[in-house]
């Protein structure tokens, strides 16, 4: 498994977005028809994104590779992008204080009021509805770990080992068989669920794209590389408890035992990666660059605030 061949451009979900993947899909010698066109609503603007990111990461099979950097296809993703960011500048609610580092980010973490989806499978959730999460989950976990790979050029050394530790356990150790992303597609299969990379793509809110939306613009900026790491460690520090609940929620709904130990590894790896995420690598780079700590903090309220936000539309979807 791993690459999936066969990846084709989403539907379009608005003006932009149709014109875009028309426009990639033939690469267009004129590309005016797409510079300029302003996106009919969020959920436009967002799929448009979440294409060009691709373009970064597997590519598509109807776009031929070599626009990964083609300028006018950077110029539209700069236009979505200035305003996403912007956006989700204003969301952020800065701690009053940054130090001690590890104690502030732990407390912030834990403060941080979310609706929690893990909490509604453990008790609640039908199996239809987890299988509905899991296969918008998809989008993120079958790329669990790439929006991070983007960073690790771009540290120095303490941070970098640091982070090349966390990296090596999510890429399975040196096992194709242990490796997260990999994990999660034959847990699917055991659901009856597609495995294909984005292969739910047509079928997400909002609310999932920007959430893989923001992890790929924090990854492949170089400036932003604190708000990645900060969201990096939110994740880790939010993933142990909520995946033992998923654990116990998909035993309770008799859920294979693939998609179940899925979760399990998440219970132990993550309990790990949190200290790693928030004592060394954040801890180390600020360390080396104390400059970025708003940064951080931004990251990581970004991750929250997007998972709660993402947790809310799925609950008020089966008003739960
Ligand atoms: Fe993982
Ligand atoms: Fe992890």
């Amino acid at each position: 498994m791993g690459y999936v061949p066969g990846v084709l451009t989403p539907k379009p979900r608005g003006t932009l977005s149709d014109a875009l993947f028309e426009a990639m899909r033939t690469d267009s010698s004129s590309w005016d028809g797409v510079l300029g066109i302003e996106p009919d609503h969020d959920d436009d603007a967002q799929i448009a994104l979440w294409t060009l990111y691709e373009l970064h990461y597997r590519g598509f099979d109807d776009v031929d590779e070599a626009l990964e950097w083609q300028p006018e296809l950077l110029q539209v993703r700069q236009v979505l992008e200035q305003p996403f960011e912007a956006r989700l500048r204003e969301r952020y609610d800065a701690p009053d204080v940054t130090t001690p580092f590890a104690e502030v980010f732990f407390d912030y973490v834990a403060n941080h009021d979310g609706r929690s989806l893990a909490a509604f499978v453990h008790r609640e959730a039908d199996a239809d509805q987890v299988r509905e999460l899991l296969s918008v989950r998809s989008i993120y976990h079958l790329k669990e770990s790439d929006p991070s790979a983007w960073l690790v050029p771009r540290l120095s050394t303490a941070p970098q080992a640091a982070l090349m530790e966390l990296q090596y356990d999510e890429y399975g150790a040196g096992d194709p068989n242990r490796l997260h992303a990999h994990l999660f597609a034959r847990g699917l299969e055991a659901c009856g669920l597609r495995s294909g990379y984005g292969a739910y793509i047509d079928d997400v809110p909002c609310e999932v794209l920007e959430q893989n939306n923001a992890m790929s613009m924090f990854g492949l900026h170089r400036r932003l590389r604190g708000a990645a790491l900060g969201h990096l460690a939110a994740f880790e520090a939010t993933s142990s408890m909520p995946s033992r609940r998923m654990v116990q929620g998909l035993d309770r709904l008799g859920f294979p035992a693939e998609i179940i130990g899925y979760y399990e590894e998440h219970v132990e790896a993550d309990a790990v990666h949190e200290q790693l995420a928030v004592r060394v690598v954040c801890n180390s780079l600020l360390d080396a660059e104390p400059a970025l700590a708003d940064d951080v903090y931004f990251g990581a309220f970004t991750c929250l605030d997007l998972e709660d936000r993402f947790a809310g539309a799925m609950l008020e979807g089966w008003a739960a």
